[in-house]
């Protein structure tokens, strides 16, 4: 038997069943950036990213894959970048892939000890975050940032964590460039 595949992956597009929609404005990003006042004077309904992802096993699943699309917007809080809210994974030994498909961004890692570096994404990068990694990615340029992940169908996500410690560095916008701080 032959079968159509259930979900076409087209450019910077995922098309078909069951794929999953999920999109994150300024208010769901509360404590994720430094400048509060910025923070709260900025329109909370302003959609920062959209994830589209493909779930073709159940979440929590042993041996599976999940396929995402992320597209972060341009824009900044205060000095600092849009950004994702960023996450460890549940079962922290799992690692991940990001790929760049299109834009100017950074990819933000930071391992259990706080050490936090970062690599630069542009078209074609394409990213290993290993176990045990926060991972978080900032749109440093004017256009939409689109990466694709691939991460194990059992990871989870611990957005907790990074909600209430943040990652060791900060990336700002110095003069429109990005420093990492
Ligand atoms: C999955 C993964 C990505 C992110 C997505 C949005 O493990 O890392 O698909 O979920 O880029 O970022 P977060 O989840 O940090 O809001
Ligand atoms: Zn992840």
């Amino acid at each position: 038997m032959i079968h159509q595949p259930p979900v076409h992956f087209l450019g910077k597009t995922l098309t078909g069943q069951p794929v999953q929609k999920q999109v994150r404005k300024l208010k769901d990003l509360d404590n994720i950036f430094l400048d509060q006042a910025a923070f709260s004077a900025a329109d909370m309904n302003r959609v920062v990213y959209e994830v589209f992802s493909y779930l073709p096993v159940d979440e929590g699943t042993e041996g599976g894959l999940f396929f995402g699309m992320t597209h972060l917007y341009p824009g900044t809080v205060g000095q600092e970048f849009y950004m994702t809210k960023g996450h460890f994974h549940t079962i922290e030994n799992r690692a991940e892939y990001y790929w760049c498909v299109e834009g100017e961004g950074m990819l933000l890692m930071m391992d259990k000890h706080r050490n936090t570096w970062a690599e630069q994404m542009q078209p074609g990068s394409l990213h290993y975050i290993d176990g045990y990694t926060a991972h978080r990615v900032a749109n440093t340029g004017g256009g939409i940032l689109s990466f694709g992940a691939c991460w194990p169908s059992d990871a989870g996500h611990d957005y907790a964590t990074i909600v209430k410690n943040g990652f060791s560095r900060r990336l700002l916008s110095v003069e429109g460039k990005p420093a990492l701080v």
